[in-house]
Order: structure tokens, then C-alpha cells, then sequence
């Protein structure tokens, strides 16, 4: 049987994205005794480990059980069979499978695990602007924190926020809080015919909203060939030039399937280059990528640590009312995305 070390090389030795890498034979030998104890704890606390593409590729690839983008881990989430999940992501999305999983314990590694879009906006600036706009639909984007959700209506993912928005049987609509994935919203609306007058609120993803579609425009020249793929969450000068956008799971859906292409320029996170190296060797990707500090700040020490000796700030606990009203909203989100 192939050792811990020589598994975790043969998946991570391609990985050159960000600052993950490299992923000598000699560091995969001192991660190995690691990620081995992590594997072994999980099974004696019949723990789950979700693990969203943006964390360190030793994490997803070494003791993940499962990894994707939010409204995949979210179905997680829902159906965990077991009694402890560790969220290796960010705080909102381990208080998203809090709020499904109201009998289990939810720890989250990272303590540094915020967001700049979840963290711009409050239940009492919701409040503020329904009053303000009380015949609006307010629909928040899943980056946010279950306070903001139990003030909202409805919930919605990068893969599923223009289905769910054309869906919903209001022509009213406050989407929040992303300003730029608001602006594409209104954009997609308008080329599908859909009159919908859409209010925005100020909020951005620091990652996605520095890349540059100057930059973008220069690497195309560059490189006439390769496939620009881009994150809902980039500007709409980003939107433009791409020939594909989705969520981090839909992009590397759509790499797996398309068999022409060779080479692309990913505009999100650098983990998401991370996952493609690792499991389309293939390929070829080309350019910069930025990274989240937030899900980097996850380590395998961090899980190590949550599953052995947590303290209070990893575990996630919101209180019934707030998690009454948050699964409210997050329950329109699984009618909305599973209606034909
Ligand atoms: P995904 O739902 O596409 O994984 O996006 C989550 C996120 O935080 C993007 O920055
Ligand atoms: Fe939040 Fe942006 Fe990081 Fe995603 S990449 S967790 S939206 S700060």
C-alpha cells in the first residue's frame, strides 16, 4: 500500500498556484505523520471534514471529505452523517451548516475566518433598508452571516443567483451585498428579457473585485487561444471578456468536459488553479491569480486542533431564533434552485 507521503506527492507535486506550492517529496514527508493523526481522530469522533477549493491543497487532498463551492458543501452540510463537521472554509459557510444541522457540533479551523463581503453588512443594516424598501424582495447572497439571512428572504450562490433571481415572483428586488455580482444579476436579467428592477447595496469580495480588465484584455492579445473563466464576484469589465462564468464547481466542471481546450486564465481564487492542477494535469493555466486571506488562514495544524482540543471561538453557535430564520431563507434557496 502507497504511503501518506508518496500519495500526497503524486497529488500535490504539480500544484504552482499562489503561495500553496511547491510540494517537494520532503515536505509531503513531514505533512504525512499530520494529516495520518487528522484521518485517525475523524474516525474515532465520527467527524466529517468539508473543505471549500479556495484552502490549501494539503488540506482538501489530505484529509477532505468532501470539496466544492458553497452551494455544494451547503448539500453537504445537509446530509453529514455524523456528529461533528469541521468547516474548513470561512465563518459563514460553517453557520450555513450550523443552521442545517441544528443537533451536531460545527467547528471551524480558521480564526481568521472572515469575509469581506459577509463582514460589510449587519441584521440591523437589513432592517435599516426594508424599512426603507418595503415592497422589495430582499435576496442576500450565501456570504453572509446568519444574522443577515434571518432578516432576508431568500439566499442564493454563485452557481444558482440568476436562476433563483429570474424564478422568484417579484419584480422588486434587493440584492445584497454584493455590488459587482449585482451588477452582472442586472446585466444577465436584461439579455434574458427579464424586467426585474434590481437595488444593489455596496459591498465587495476584495479578491475578485482587484482583477484587472486591463490586464485581462493584455493576456488575451497574448494569448489568443486560452479560455478566460470567470467568478460572478469579478467586475462586469471581467464579465465581458470571459468566455465562461460560474461558480468555483461550475468552472471546473466545465474544464473537465471540454475536451478542445488547453489553457485558461482562472479569475478567482488561486486555489481553484490549485484543484485544476491537481486533477486535470493536462492542461495549462495561464497568468495571475490572488488569494483569500481568510481561507488560507485554514492549516492542517488548525484542523488538528479543533478536533482534538477546540475552544469556544471554534465552535459555531447561533441562537434558535436567528437559526429559525436564517433556515427559513436558506430553505427558499433549495425550492427556488430544485424548480424546474
Ligand atoms: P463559490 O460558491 O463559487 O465557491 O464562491 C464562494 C466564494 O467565497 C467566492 O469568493
Ligand atoms: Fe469572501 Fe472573497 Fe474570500 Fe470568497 S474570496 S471568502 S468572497 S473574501
Amino acid at each position: 500500500m502507497m504511503k501518506t507521503a508518496e500519495l500526497l506527492y503524486d497529488k500535490l507535486k504539480n500544484v504552482e498556484s499562489g503561495t500553496s506550492g511547491p510540494y517537494s517529496r520532503e515536505r509531503c514527508e513531514q505533512m504525512a505523520p499530520l494529516v495520518d493523526e487528522i484521518n485517525r481522530l475523524k474516525k474515532e469522533k465520527n467527524a466529517v471534514i468539508l473543505v471549500h477549493s479556495y484552502v490549501h491543497p494539503e488540506i482538501i487532498y489530505g484529509v477532505g471529505d468532501f470539496t466544492g463551492d458553497s452551494y455544494q458543501l451547503s448539500k453537504n452540510a445537509k446530509e453529514a452523517d455524523a456528529d461533528l463537521i469541521i468547516f474548513v472554509a470561512v465563518r459563514f459557510m460553517a453557520e450555513t451548516a450550523k443552521a442545517l444541522n441544528p443537533g451536531k457540533e460545527v467547528r471551524i479551523p480558521s480564526r481568521l475566518s472572515g469575509c469581506s463581503l459577509a463582514d460589510s453588512i449587519t441584521g440591523e443594516d437589513v432592517r435599516r433598508l426594508k424599512a426603507a424598501h418595503p415592497d422589495f424582495t430582499f435576496v442576500c447572497y450565501i456570504n453572509t452571516s446568519a444574522e443577515v439571512k434571518a432578516e432576508c428572504d431568500v439566499c442564493v450562490t454563485s452557481s444558482n443567483v440568476y436562476n433563483i433571481v429570474e424564478r422568484i415572483p417579484s419584480d422588486k428586488i434587493y440584492f445584497l451585498p454584493d455590488k459587482l455580482m449585482g451588477e452582472n444579476l442586472q446585466d444577465e436579467m436584461k439579455r434574458r428579457g427579464v424586467k426585474k428592477e434590481i437595488r444593489l447595496y455596496e459591498g465587495n469580495c476584495y479578491v475578485h473585485a482587484e482583477y484587472d480588465a486591463g490586464r485581462v484584455d493584455r493576456l488575451r492579445k497574448k494569448y489568443p487561444e486560452i479560455k478566460i473563466l470567470s467568478h460572478p464576484e469579478c467586475s462586469r469589465d471581467i464579465i465581458e471578456q470571459s468566455d465562461v462564468v460560474a461558480s468555483t464547481t461550475g468552472m471546473m466542471d466545465y474544464m473537465r468536459q471540454d475536451e478542445k481546450g488547453s489553457a485558461y486564465l482562472l479569475l478567482t481564487e488561486c486555489g481553484l488553479a490549485g484543484r485544476a492542477q491537481v486533477e486535470m494535469p493536462g492542461k495549462t493555466f495561464i497568468g495571475p491569480c490572488l488569494e483569500c486571506k481568510y481561507m488560507k488562514s485554514n492549516s492542517l495544524e488548525d484542523v488538528r486542533r479543533v478536533l482534538l482540543n477546540p475552544e469556544p471561538e471554534d465552535l459555531i453557535e447561533i441562537t434558535p431564533e436567528i437559526r429559525e430564520g436564517s433556515l427559513r431563507c436558506i430553505d427558499a434557496m433549495f425550492h427556488y434552485a430544485e424548480q424546474k
